[in-house]
C-alpha cells in the first residue's frame, strides 16, 4: 500500500525504531576500504579473534555428517545439558536443563523476554547508557523502555534507589547487565541481592544480561542465579565463546516461562541453527576454554594500554571497565556532537568508534565507545591517529 504522495506506508512500530548507529558507522567505514583506505575498527562488539579451532571443527564435522534439519525448538538436549554443566562448573549452581532455552542469539533471547513479559503500554526499566536494542525490543512489543539515567556515581548501574524512584504503576521490571555495555561495569554480589529483594517486593520481574560473562577483569563477578534462581538471564555464545556469527545464545527463566518461550519460539524461529549448536558444545571442551581464557588476556592487556593512552590524550573515564570489550569515555574536552566527532575521526583519521548517541540520551552527545577489538600494533596506530586529533 502506498500513501497519497507515493511514499510506501510503513507501520508506526517500524518508523519509531531508531537505527543502529555503530551499524551506520560500519557500513562507512566498509565505503571508505573499499576506496583504498585502511581502516581500524574499534566499533563493533564483535572478538576480532575468529571462532576458536575446536568450534570450528566441530561445527564442520556436524555439517559433513548431516546434521543440517531443523532442532528442538528450545535447542538440542545435549546443549542444554552442556549448559546445566557449565553453571555447575563455573558457578556451583544446580540450573535444571528444562530452565535453560537456547536462542538465535542474546538477541533472540531478549526479544521472547520482552515478548513473554510486556502487555502494550507497559514498561521496564532500563539504564541510559545502556545496550540500545533493548529499548526497541520492547517498541516492538508496543511496550516502553523506561530509561533511567545512570552516572559514573551509581557505576553507570541501576541501584535500589533509583528503582524505587522510577516505579510507576506500569512498570513491570528492570532489566540491567553485568558487565555492562557501553560501560563494562559490573554489579557486585551484594548490588545484585538488594535488587533481587526489591523486585520481589514490587512484585516485579529481574532480567540480568550476562552475554560478558567470561571477559571480567576482576574475581568475583556473580551470576544472578546464585542470589535469585527465579531471575531472568540472557547470555550468548557471542562474545567470551567467540561465535557471533553462528547465532547462538541461551536464556535460563523459570521452568513455566521457559514452556511460554518454547511456545512463542516455535512460531518465531522454529528452530535453531543446527549445526551452530553442535558447534557450540566443543564450547565446554577443556582445550577450547584455554584459548578463549587466553584470549580474554589478551583483551586485558589491550584494555589497560588503551585506557591509558585515552586518559594521556585528555578523554576522561569515569568508571574503569571491570568486564565486556569497552571503554566509555568523557570526550567533553574535545567535542560537544559525538556523531560529528565520530565521523570526523573516521573519515579523516580512518578510526571508527562509536558515538554515545547509539547508548541513550543522558550525556550521549559527550561521550564516545572504543572497543578493543584490535590487536596492539593496531591499537597503538589507532592511538597515534586519535592524537592528531585530539590535539
Ligand atoms: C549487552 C548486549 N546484549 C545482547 C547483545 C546481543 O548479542 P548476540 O545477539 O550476538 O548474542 C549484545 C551485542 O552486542 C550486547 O552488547
Amino acid at each position: 500500500m502506498t500513501k497519497s504522495n507515493g511514499s510506501r506506508r510503513f507501520s508506526k512500530r517500524a518508523i519509531d525504531i531508531e537505527p543502529f548507529r555503530v551499524v551506520e558507522i560500519l557500513a562507512r567505514a566498509k565505503e571508505l576500504e573499499r576506496q583504498g583506505r585502511e581502516i581500524i575498527h574499534l566499533c563493533a562488539g564483535e572478538p576480532d579473534f575468529s571462532t576458536a579451532a575446536p568450534i570450528r571443527e566441530a561445527g564442520m564435522r556436524a555439517i559433513s555428517e548431516g546434521c543440517t534439519g531443523y532442532s528442538e525448538v528450545g535447542g538440542i538436549p545435549k546443549l542444554r545439558q552442556a549448559l546445566s554443566e557449565f553453571y555447575a562448573e563455573d558457578y556451583g549452581i544446580h540450573v535444571p536443563p528444562e530452565k535453560i532455552l537456547i536462542t538465535p542469539g542474546a538477541s533472540g533471547g531478549i526479544l521472547l523476554i520482552c515478548a513473554l513479559l510486556l502487555n502494550p503500554r507497559e514498561a521496564m526499566l532500563v539504564t541510559d547508557p545502556g545496550y540500545p536494542c533493548n529499548r526497541h525490543f520492547m517498541r516492538l512489543v508496543e511496550a516502553n523502555a523506561q530509561l533511567v539515567p545512570v552516572t559514573a556515581q551509581d557505576n553507570f548501574q541501576l541501584t535500589p534507589e533509583l528503582i524505587n524512584q522510577n516505579w510507576k504503576e506500569n512498570t513491570v521490571g528492570a532489566m540491567v547487565a553485568s558487565p555492562s555495555n557501553p560501560t563494562g561495569t559490573t554489579l557486585s554480589r551484594d548490588d545484585l541481592k538488594k535488587i533481587s529483594i526489591l523486585l520481589k517486593k514490587l512484585g516485579g520481574h529481574l532480567i540480568v544480561d550476562e552475554i560478558y560473562h567470561g571477559l571480567g577483569f576482576k574475581k568475583d563477578i556473580p551470576s544472578i542465579l546464585e542470589i535469585d534462581p527465579n531471575a531472568f538471564v540472557v547470555n550468548s555464545f557471542s562474545k567470551y565463546f567467540g561465535m557471533t556469527g553462528w547465532r547462538l545464545g541461551w536464556l535460563v527463566a523459570p521452568e513455566d516461562a521457559v514452556k511460554e518461550m518454547e511456545k512463542l519460539a516455535q512460531h518465531l524461529f522454529i528452530s535453531l541453527s543446527t549445526p551452530a549448536q553442535y558447534a557450540a558444545l566443543a564450547c565446554f571442551e577443556e582445550r577450547t576454554r584455554i584459548i578463549l581464557d587466553k584470549r580474554r588476556e589478551i583483551y586485558r592487556e589491550r584494555k589497560d594500554f588503551l585506557l591509558q593512552a585515552l586518559i594521556s590524550l585528555g578523554f576522561s573515564v569515569p568508571c574503569v571497565p571491570e568486564g565486556a570489550l569497552y571503554i566509555y569515555t568523557n570526550a567533553s574536552k574535545f567535542t560537544e556532537d559525538s556523531d560529528f566527532f565520530c565521523m570526523e575521526l573516521l573519515e579523516g583519521q580512518g578510526v571508527a568508534v562509536t558515538p554515545g548517541t547509539d547508548f541513550g540520551l543522558i550525556g550521549a552527545k559527550q561521550h564516545v565507545r572504543f572497543a578493543y577489538t584490535a590487536d596492539m600494533d593496531l591499537l597503538s596506530s589507532a592511538v597515534d591517529r586519535i592524537a592528531k586529533m585530539a590535539c
